[in-house]
């Protein structure tokens, strides 16, 4: 995509945020690096090993409910193999919140002996939560810390100030401003980003955006398309995004005066269902066939 080549990830603000992380290392036990059930790969900042050095650190999987449930799976043990806790969580419910804590207590199990050797029994275990943009982390922190607070923009020029939550006793998480990372090197992992929703769609086409999604459902998902949309594999196979967007939106009688097909609405309904999971539960970054994950 083009355009994705080109995103500048208003770096000065990315550059501040990345100084802030570093600096409150100093202050914390532990990093929650939150990722994207549906694309652990792609949802983990490259650039994250290098700001969280070697602090102790656990995985969360977020929005598992929208995720292939086996892949998930896969997904856990491979971290296993990397000697990395993860721990698959679905925030809109609050299912697997109640692992998130011992998991945390299990990674930092010779710290805490050691706490308590020193008489240090009870100390309040600081945990950093870190994640891309719209990965989920303010309703991770609202879950956990059982109240609601306002919604803070990762916007240049909006501070969104690091801030602490008691989570329970003895618990306290430190969230932090969305990172993403200056720029994708893998025009793919761009791709797939702009799908979940983690980059603004302003700055995006969505027609060409949801074309492509729809090309890369139709190799990877096409059952779930043909599902939804009511098209057969002959009507959408070799042909290009834009077409199969056009389809859509004929099936769905999205039309402009004149006949003519309203693509704009068809994109916009296109990325909502995908983003909503109403074309299904699906895993866009394979265990298997991704790289390792550097955290
Ligand atoms: P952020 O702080 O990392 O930027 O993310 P935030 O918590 O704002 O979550 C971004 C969107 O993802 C929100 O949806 C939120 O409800 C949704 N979300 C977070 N965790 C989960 C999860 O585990 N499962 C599912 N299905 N969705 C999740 P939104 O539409 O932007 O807002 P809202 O209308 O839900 O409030």
């Amino acid at each position: 995509m083009e355009e994705l080549k080109t995103i500048q990830w208003f770096p000065g603000h990315m550059t501040k945020t990345r100084r802030k992380i570093e600096s409150q290392l100093k202050l914390i036990d532990a990093v929650a690096v939150l990722l994207d059930a549906r694309m652990p790969y792609s949802s983990c900042n490259p650039d994250l090993r290098s700001v969280i050095n070697n602090k102790p650190r656990l995985v969360i999987l977020n929005k598992c409910d929208m995720a292939d449930p086996a892949e998930t799976k896969k997904w856990i043990a491979r971290f296993r193999e990397q000697g990395i806790t993860a721990v698959a969580l679905d925030c809109k419910t609050g299912k697997g919140l109640n692992n998130f804590i011992p998991a945390v207590k299990n990674v930092l199990a010779d710290r805490i002996s050691a706490w308590n050797a020193k008489g240090m029994t009870g100390r309040t275990i600081k945990v950093m939560v870190v994640g891309i943009p719209n990965v989920g982390k303010s309703s991770f922190i609202n879950r956990m810390s059982k109240q609601n607070r306002a919604k803070v923009e990762d916007r240049p020029g909006v501070t969104r100030g690091n801030q602490w939550f008691t989570v329970g006793k003895g618990f306290d998480l430190l969230d932090t401003p969305g990172v993403l990372w200056p720029k994708f090197d893998d025009k793919l992992v761009g791709e797939k980003l702009a799908y979940i929703g983690s980059v603004k769609d302003e700055i995006l086409d969505t027609e060409h955006l949801a074309g492509r999604l729809l090309e890369y459902l139709r190799d990877n998902f096409p059952d779930s398309i043909c599902a939804r949309y009511k098209l057969t594999n002959e009507e959408i196979s070799g042909k290009q995004g834009y077409e199969i967007l056009e389809l859509v939106g004929k099936k769905r009688g999205m039309l402009i005066s004149g006949g003519e097909i309203n693509t704009e609405r068809a994109a916009a309904a296109v990325l909502d269902e995908f983003r909503s999971a109403a074309l299904g539960r699906m895993t866009l970054d394979r265990a298997e066939e991704c790289d390792e994950i550097r955290i």
